[in-house]
Parts: C-alpha cells; sequence; structure tokens
C-alpha cells in the first residue's frame, strides 16, 4: 500500500511540474499586447476592455489595462477612484510604473495614462530609455495588456494601433460607426500595419444582424484592401451595459448572468483558445514601436 501511495504522489508531483511547465513557458513568451480601438467615439470600448479584462482573469489570466484615452480616461470613471498618479509621474521619477498600478476586481490591473501619453512626444533619449526599462520591469508580471485608446484615426491612436500585436476595432451596427470603423482599418493599411485586426461588433440588436455585418465589413476590407480582418464576435445591445455603469462596476461583476456578460465571456474565450496568438515582441517591441511611431508634434494629430 505504502508503495502504492508513494508512486501515486510521484506521478502527482510529475504531473503538477508538467502543467507548471506549460504555463511557465507560455508566461515566458512574453505579454499579449492588444490595443482596443474604434474609428467612430462612444462605441463601446472602455466598457469592453474593463468586461474583457474581467473575463480573462477568470481564466487565470494576469492583465494589466493601459488607459490611454488622451482625451477622457473612462476606465478609472467605471470604477469609481481617482488615480493617484500617472505615466507623467513615471517620466519626471516621482514613482515607478508599479506604483502608478491601480488593482481594480479581480484582481484586475490599471495603468493610468493621463498626461503622461499626451507628453511621449515631448521625451528626451534619456526619458524614453527610462519609460522602456520601466516598461520592461513589469513585463514577467503580466499575460495580457489591454489598451483602451481613443477613437478616430488621429496620429497619436494610430500609433497605439500600429505598435500592438493585435487590435479589435469595436462597432456598432450605425452606419456611421461601421464607415468609420472602416476608415480606421483603411488608415492601418496605409501604414503597412503588421498589426492583427479583429473586428468586434458591439450593441447588436439580434446575432444574426451582428454575424452579417461583421462578415459584410471583413469582406469589403479584405476585398478593396486586402487587408485581412478578422470578425470576432459580438456583444448584444443590453441595458446592463448602462446600469452598470451607472454603479461604477463592471457588469461582468454586477450581471454576472446577462447577455453582455456571456458575449464578452465567449469573447474572451476566443481570443485565448481559438485564435493563434500574434506575437511581435511583447511588451518591450511594443513600447519602442510606441515611441517610434509617436507623432511628434500632438497638437498638429490628425482628428
Ligand atoms: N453592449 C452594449 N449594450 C448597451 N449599451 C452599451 C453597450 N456597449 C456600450 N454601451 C453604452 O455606450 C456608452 C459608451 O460606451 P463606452 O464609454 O464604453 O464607449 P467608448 O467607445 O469607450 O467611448 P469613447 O470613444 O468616448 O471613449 C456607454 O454609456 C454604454 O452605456
Ligand atoms: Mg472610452
Amino acid at each position: 500500500m505504502a508503495n502504492q501511495g508513494d508512486a501515486l504522489r510521484h506521478w502527482v508531483r510529475a504531473k503538477t511540474d508538467e502543467a507548471t511547465r506549460e504555463v511557465l513557458s507560455q508566461r515566458l513568451e512574453g505579454t499579449r499586447v492588444l490595443a482596443v480601438t474604434s474609428g467612430k467615439g462612444g462605441v463601446g470600448k472602455s466598457s469592453l476592455v474593463l468586461n474583457l479584462a474581467l473575463a480573462l482573469a477568470d481564466q487565470k489570466q494576469r492583465v494589466v489595462i493601459l488607459d490611454a484615452d488622451l482625451g477622457l480616461a473612462n476606465i478609472n470613471i467605471m470604477l469609481g477612484y481617482e488615480p493617484l498618479y500617472t505615466l507623467w509621474d513615471v517620466v519626471e521619477k516621482r514613482v515607478s510604473l508599479r506604483q502608478t498600478v491601480e488593482v481594480g476586481p479581480n484582481n484586475i490591473h490599471i495603468i493610468p495614462g493621463g498626461s503622461g501619453v499626451t507628453e511621449l512626444a515631448r521625451l528626451d533619449a534619456v526619458e524614453i530609455h527610462h519609460i522602456i526599462d520601466a516598461f520592461h520591469e513589469l513585463e514577467r508580471d503580466y499575460d495580457w495588456l489591454l489598451i483602451d485608446t481613443g477613437a478616430g484615426i488621429a496620429d497619436s491612436v494610430l500609433a497605439f494601433v500600429l505598435a500592438a500585436d493585435e487590435a479589435l476595432v469595436v462597432t456598432n451596427p450605425e452606419p456611421t460607426a461601421m464607415a468609420d470603423a472602416y476608415g480606421l482599418i483603411k488608415a492601418v493599411w496605409e501604414q503597412d500595419g503588421q498589426v492583427s485586426l479583429k473586428l468586434v461588433m458591439n450593441r447588436t440588436k439580434t446575432r444574426d444582424q451582428g454575424v452579417r455585418l461583421g462578415n459584410r465589413l471583413a469582406d469589403l476590407a479584405q476585398k478593396a484592401l486586402g487587408q485581412s480582418v478578422e470578425f470576432i464576435g459580438q456583444v448584444m445591445d443590453d441595458p446592463v451595459v448602462a446600469r452598470a455603469i451607472v454603479k461604477q462596476e463592471p457588469f461582468l461583476t454586477a450581471y454576472p448572468h446577462s447577455e453582455a456578460a456571456h458575449d464578452v465571456k465567449s469573447l474572451a474565450d476566443r481570443l485565448l483558445n481559438r485564435v493563434p496568438p500574434p506575437r511581435r515582441g511583447g511588451w518591450g517591441a511594443f513600447v519602442r514601436r510606441l515611441l517610434e511611431n509617436w507623432p511628434r508634434d500632438i497638437s498638429q494629430d490628425r482628428r
């Protein structure tokens, strides 16, 4: 009996080691950098970023959000807190990048971009190295970096999209939002972006509508531009999204059984388990590309 017990313990330990090795080997591949962006404003990027982060955290992923909307940083408002520091405090060496990190529900982390993002253009070489080092220091802590960008094709928005491994282009079914999503895809294509583009239809009235419009836009981009965009999912129009914003809580925790929560969980599952992760060098490469692409004069930025 004792021998059998020993054998069993040995087997369990070997299996556990194997599982740990597998998890570690996945983690050592580096952070997966995903920008969430849109042509038109107000289509649901920030809600999606926050709730997608939670859905990924539910699947044991370590997630950090960079709140990088230069105009209106929204993630902190959606969670009802006031950030103590922003990236600018890191540039000014008042605090380390780790000290700017806020801890949200389900242990998701948030880096408030704030004015630090706007000021990236003014950094000198020493400050650029400092920021790159600061990001490198955190690379091993996370499996995912989700970036909530502003809307539109301003150079400062495109810089985030072009620097990321992959970008979710969010649109809703309205013709204006669809046209602006196409405009954004075209702008990325014109810059010869290597980023892997994925389309998400938000606020769909029926699932058929989501599939039809999602495929139509992806086909159009492929035929007219030769730009491949994968339609990867939809989130139904659901009143709980607005209710959760008023409660300053993510809908995934406030209304876990809602349709919107179900859709975001499916999207997380799809990203994690069903589409091959595009790797372009992780977080370090992302920061380098971002600083290379960053517009020199943000006041001249295209809107
Ligand atoms: N699936 C949905 N169902 C119903 N309402 C939604 C859904 N997604 C977003 N909304 C509504 O749309 C509004 C805008 O959402 P959100 O702030 O996430 O958009 P955004 O793209 O980040 O906007 P901005 O471009 O201003 O940053 C929210 O107030 C929310 O109520
Ligand atoms: Mg937003």
